[in-house]
């Protein structure tokens, strides 16, 4: 039988002369999917932690893991927290969370109160929102030791009903999400300019790999076609400035003063719109709809933006999860390589202007977001709503 260990068991080293002291020590890494030795061990005595091959004098001691069942309500709500620092359309947080202690099961559904009836009719940017707090919700699943399996679960029957994440699996390849858990809190939409420092492309290679992990293709638009994206992004600009139904939305959800409808957990507060753009090329939208901020700066933008489309072949609610997913594995893995990030949706919330965006030298199907990533200010921190209103917990 092998040696198997989850992160948060302890390592027991029996003393192999009488007299000597045995040790244990904290698992807090696990090298191999499969839960097999080598471990990072934190040891008791010093504190140290040290990388270790277990002998036949070492056992695992897994009481600290069941002991940790079931989770408190204190430590669901963490993860919702965590779940929660997503970034959705607006900032409407279009989700809800149940939580089924007796399974350890998470169901995600989308909270259908927090929609955009203008800009995102079909929902699709709903699900975007919906996939990245999923996609957190792993990471805070993982980083806990208690690797999440998710099943998507998008049904015409029960609309609402987005994915199951089981917490009672074994050790697999969710584990490795656990790296990206220091960006979750850090990850914030920078609506700054950014240097025209060019990504290198070990940089843009390992963002790849973030969205192929979730089945979505991630590619850098250039030459011609990031000029067609640029292009539809002003014409889908253009359009929203005399389009009534966009500028509601808008309206409803950009806190232009104190004298808003919405709360003051929920949408984009005026601290985060991020300079006026005076020059340069990169679109970004403006929350003020051109209305004077005060104290507001102008800015020159860069002139040569990084813009990655994430696509599926596929387009479908399932589809939209999955890209959900994709963008936030993408946007910390970036946070983590020391980018800073900001969306460009306007072009793919009108249907005409949204299908040429696709590179078609790339084969890439339908374009579910496009991405700002450069070096520039981390954007700030955004509020949330609090778990009481977004997390239900059922025996
Ligand atoms: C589907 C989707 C579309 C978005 N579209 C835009 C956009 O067009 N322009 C923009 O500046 N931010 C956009 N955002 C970013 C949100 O405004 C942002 O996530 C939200 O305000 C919360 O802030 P945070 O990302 O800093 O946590 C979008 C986010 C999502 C998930």
């Amino acid at each position: 039988m092998p040696m198997l260990a989850h992160i948060g068991d302890h390592l027991i080293v029996e003393s192999p002369t009488t007299g000597a002291t045995r040790r244990d020590g904290e698992i807090v890494g696990v090298h191999h999917h499969d839960g097999t030795p080598p471990y990072d061990v934190r040891w008791s005595d010093s504190g140290r932690v040290s990388l270790v091959f277990p002998g036949p004098d070492a056992h695992i001691q897994t009481e600290a893991r069941a002991s940790a069942w079931p989770l408190s309500d204190a430590e669901v709500a963490a993860l919702v927290r965590d779940a929660s620092a997503a970034p959705s359309m607006h900032n409407a947080q279009p989700w809800r969370f149940r939580y089924f202690r007796g399974k350890a099961l998470f169901h995600v559904t989308a909270d259908l109160a927090r929609t955009l009836p203008h800009s995102d009719e079909d929902l699709r940017a709903l699900h975007l929102g919906c996939g990245a707090a999923l996609m957190n919700l792993r990471v805070a699943a993982a980083h806990t030791g208690r690797p999440p399996t998710t099943r998507l679960l998008p049904d015409p029957d029960e609309p609402t009903l987005l994915a199951a994440v089981s917490l009672t699996g074994p050790p697999g390849d969710e584990e490795d999400l656990s790296a990206l858990y220091p960006a979750v809190h850090t990850r914030h939409t920078s609506r700054a300019p950014f240097a025209e420092t060019e990504i290198p492309e070990p940089v843009r290679t390992t963002l790849r790999e973030a969205a192929g992990a979730e089945g979505v293709s991630l590619s850098f638009a250039s030459g011609w076609h990031l000029q067609t994206v640029l292009d539809l992004t002003l014409e889908a600009e253009a359009r929203n400035l005399t389009d009534s139904g966009s500028a509601e939305d808008l309206t409803h959800w950009a806190r232009l003063s104190e004298q808003t409808p919405r709360s003051a957990a929920e949408g984009v507060p005026p601290y985060a719109f991020g300079p006026r753009r005076r020059g340069g090329k990169a679109p970004v939208r403006d929350f003020a709809g051109g209305k004077p901020i005060p104290g507001r700066e102008s800015a020159d933008f860069e002139s040569s933006p990084q813009l990655a489309l994430l696509a599926t072949p596929g387009d479908t609610p399932k589809d939209w999860l999955r890209t959900g997913q994709a963008m936030e594995r993408v946007l910390l893995t970036a946070t983590l390589e020391g980018l800073s990030s900001s969306f460009i949706t306007q072009a793919l919330e009108w249907p005409d202007l949204r299908w040429p965006l696709r590179d078609p030298m790339a084969g890439a199907g339908h374009v579910h977001m496009v991405l700002r990533l450069g070096y520039g200010p981390p954007g700030p921190r955004t509020p949330r709503r609090p778990t009481r209103h977004t997390l239900d917990i059922q025996p």
